[in-house]
C-alpha cells in the first residue's frame, strides 16, 4: 500500500471501529459499509480465516459514496457494502464503481439481482411485504395492486413515499403497469392511508398493534428483529406477514449488495471477498445474521424468515426497477403522497 493510501485510509478510518493494522501475508481488503461492524464481524472473520486476507472495515451511517468520491484516485476503498438498489445505483451514478468481472458471481447471483454491466451485485435479498393485523385482517393473500382498493380506506400505514424502500416498490409498479396506471394506483393507496406517512418500517407494525391501521408496509427482516427485541415483540406479535404479489408476478424484492470501488487498491482481494460472499457458506451465514433471503438458490433460509411462507420473488430485473427511480420520486411529489 502506498503511503498516500495509508494516510487516506487512516483518515477515512477516523470513525471506523476496526483500525487497519499490519497486513497479513495474503494482504488485505478495505470494506466500506453501512452495515454495523459488530453485526458483520463474524462473517468477515470467517473470510479471513479461510483466505488469510485481512478485512479493514470503515463503517458509517451515511455519506460513504460521497466519501469515496472525495477520496478520488487515492481512495482506500475496495468494496462498498450497502442496502437497496437505490443506493447501489447511486454509487454507480457517482462514478465510484468499476465492473466486477467474475464468472463465479455471474453463476451464483441470478441475473435479475446484478447489474447487466457488472457494477453491482446483490448478496442477500429482502421482500417488501404486508404487516397485517392478526385480529382485524382475515385474508392471507393480497396483491400490491389491491392496496389501492377503497375497501382499505383509512386502514393503511406506511413510511414516506420518498424512502428508498418505497421508491423501489413504486418504481416496480411503474415498470409493471406504466406511469399512468402506476400514478392512479399511488393515488388510490394515498386515499387509503390512515395517517400521514411517517416513521420507519417498524413503526408501521407499532401502529397496527396500537389499532391505528390494519395493514402496514415494511421489509421482511424487521419482523425477526422486532420479535427479538423485548420492547418491540408486542408489535411483531400483533401482526402476520403476508407476502403480497403483483397481479402478474411475484413479491417485490430488493437486495443488499456490493460494488467494486473504481480505484480499489486491492482489487484482486476485493473480487475474492465479493465472490466469497456469494459462496454457499457465506450466503447462509450472512442471510442468517441479517434475517434476509440468500440470493443464491438452494441455500437454507432462516426459520424466522421461512415462517412468512414460500417467497415467490418477482423476476423483474432490479436494474429495470432502478431505471424508474426518478419517475417514482416525481410521482410521489405529484400525488402529494407524503402530505
Ligand atoms: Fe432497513
Amino acid at each position: 500500500m502506498s503511503k498516500t493510501r495509508m494516510l487516506a485510509l487512516a483518515a477515512a478510518s477516523a470513525v471506523a471501529i476496526c483500525l487497519p493494522t499490519l497486513a497479513s501475508a495474503q494482504g488485505e481488503v478495505n470494506l466500506y459499509t453501512y452495515r454495523e461492524q459488530k453485526l458483520i464481524e463474524p462473517l468477515l472473520d470467517a473470510f479471513t480465516k479461510e483466505t488469510g486476507i485481512k478485512v479493514n472495515v470503515v463503517s458509517a451511517s451515511s455519506g460513504l459514496e460521497q466519501r469515496i468520491r472525495t477520496e478520488g484516485a487515492n481512495s482506500p476503498a475496495d468494496v462498498l457494502l450497502t442496502v437497496d438498489i437505490g443506493r447501489l445505483e447511486d454509487a454507480v451514478q457517482a462514478g465510484i464503481t468499476q465492473p466486477i468481472k467474475s464468472e463465479i458471481i455471474d453463476k451464483a447471483v441470478p441475473v435479475q439481482y446484478r447489474d447487466p454491466e457488472g457494477h453491482w451485485a446483490g448478496v442477500s435479498m429482502r421482500a417488501r411485504v404486508i404487516y397485517a393485523s392478526r385480529d382485524r385482517v382475515k385474508q392471507d393473500a393480497i396483491t400490491y395492486e389491491e392496496l389501492a382498493d377503497p375497501k382499505w380506506k383509512g386502514k393503511i400505514c406506511i413510511r414516506s413515499g420518498q424512502h428508498i424502500y418505497n421508491n423501489a416498490l413504486i418504481a416496480a409498479m411503474i415498470a409493471k403497469h406504466g406511469e399512468a396506471k402506476a400514478e392512479e394506483w399511488l393515488r388510490g393507496v394515498k386515499a387509503n392511508l390512515a395517517q400521514k406517512p411517517s416513521g420507519g418500517d417498524r413503526e408501521q407494525a407499532r401502529d397496527v398493534a396500537a389499532g391505528k391501521c390494519d395493514i402496514g408496509i415494511g421489509n421482511t427482516y424487521y419482523v425477526p428483529l422486532m420479535q427479538n427485541n423485548p420492547k418491540q415483540k408486542e408489535w411483531a406479535d400483533a401482526i402476520k406477514v403476508i407476502l403480497p404479489t403483483f397481479k402478474d408476478g411475484g413479491t417485490h424484492v430488493n437486495v443488499s449488495g456490493v460494488v467494486l470501488a473504481k480505484h480499489a487498491p486491492n482489487k484482486a482481494n476485493a473480487v475474492k471477498l465479493i465472490e466469497w460472499l456469494a459462496g454457499n457458506g457465506a450466503q447462509e451465514m450472512y442471510a442468517n445474521m441479517v434475517f434476509e433471503y440468500p440470493v443464491k438458490s438452494g441455500i437454507a433460509i432462516n426459520p424466522a424468515v421461512k415462517a412468512f411462507g414460500d417467497l415467490k420473488a418477482d423476476t423483474l430485473p432490479l436494474a429495470k426497477i432502478a431505471s424508474n427511480k426518478k419517475a417514482a420520486a416525481n410521482m410521489v411529489d405529484k400525488v402529494g403522497f407524503d402530505n
